[in-house]
């Protein structure tokens, strides 16, 4: 396993070293969909991870946001989101990460992100702690939800935004505040660091949460979807806390969707 991070580790610094060469540079801009942005830096720096990924590992499977890469069923399966807050990145606004993590049949058990503008490596093995630039994490330890400082983000598109508006507007009164930064791999690490005491978002993909979410659980944290079922990697919703406030907070969840109109 530690092969699988170490090399993890170095792609991952190598990638954001390239996109610091981009960042405020001018740049082409693409859409996806409407505010659905992909640049020259997500595809260069997709190309960079996925080719150093199949030569070190041929027999892995990747799956990678800007379609490098390809899923054939192998046991081990590299989760790669090569740019995680491209908008924030099309603006200049330098909160933004590179993100690599491992599953075996399902399970994640290794992962790194990697914030290039602060130089903040976080790394993560599945039964062996969570760590930021090699200090072991640990969630924070508030439990009152009035107290909390929780962060989620939107998808790019207006479906779902309904819903996380109105949780937004109620945590927005029963917490200290929320942030939202843009990054949900960023999102992640905070919470495993205790910086952010919570975090949800409705719709993300295997490669923005994969590294995040192994990253809160080994820092004491925990890990579910919104309505409390278990955490499923390949599902939509996600929600993460430092574990003492997760009871409340689902308790929210639940309170403004059945009162939702
Ligand atoms: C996005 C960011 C953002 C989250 C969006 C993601 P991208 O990823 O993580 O914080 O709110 O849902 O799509 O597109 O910048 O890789
Ligand atoms: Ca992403
Ligand atoms: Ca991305």
């Amino acid at each position: 396993m530690e092969s699988y991070l170490n090399t993890a580790i170095e792609i991952a610094r190598e990638a954001g070293d390239l996109l610091l060469e981009h960042f405020r540079q001018p740049l082409e801009i693409a859409y996806k969909r409407r505010s659905d942005l992909v640049t020259e830096a997500d595809r260069k720096s997709e190309s960079l991870i996925v080719a150093r990924l199949r030569s070190h590992f041929p027999g892995h499977d990747i799956v990678a946001e800007e379609g490098g890469g390809q899923r054939t069923g192998a046991d081990y399966c590299w989760y790669v989101d090569p740019l995680d807050g491209t908008t924030n990145f099309a603006h200049g606004f330098p909160i933004f990460a590179v993100t690599l993590g491992l599953a075996s049949r399902g399970e994640v058990v290794t992962g790194v992100v990697y914030d290039p503008t602060r130089d903040e490596l976080y790394t993560v093995e599945r039964g062996a702690g969570a760590f930021l630039n090699g200090q072991r994490l640990h969630v924070s330890n508030l439990g009152e939800l009035s107290a909390c400082l929780v962060a989620t983000g939107f998808p790019p598109f207006a479906s779902n935004h309904d819903l996380n508006v109105q949780f937004y507007f109620r945590f927005t009164q029963l917490t200290h505040g929320i942030r939202r930064a843009g990054s949900a791999a960023l999102d992640l690490c905070c919470v495993a660091a205790g910086r952010f005491d919570g975090f949800w978002e409705l719709k993300l993909n295997p490669w923005d949460k994969a590294a995040g979410t192994l990253l809160v659980t080994e820092a004491g944290g925990r890990v579910s979807g919104i309505t409390g079922a278990p955490f499923n990697l390949l599902g939509d919703d996600i929600f993460a806390s430092n574990g003492l406030v997760h009871d409340q907070m689902l308790g929210v969840f639940r309170e403004v969707m059945e009162n939702r109109q």
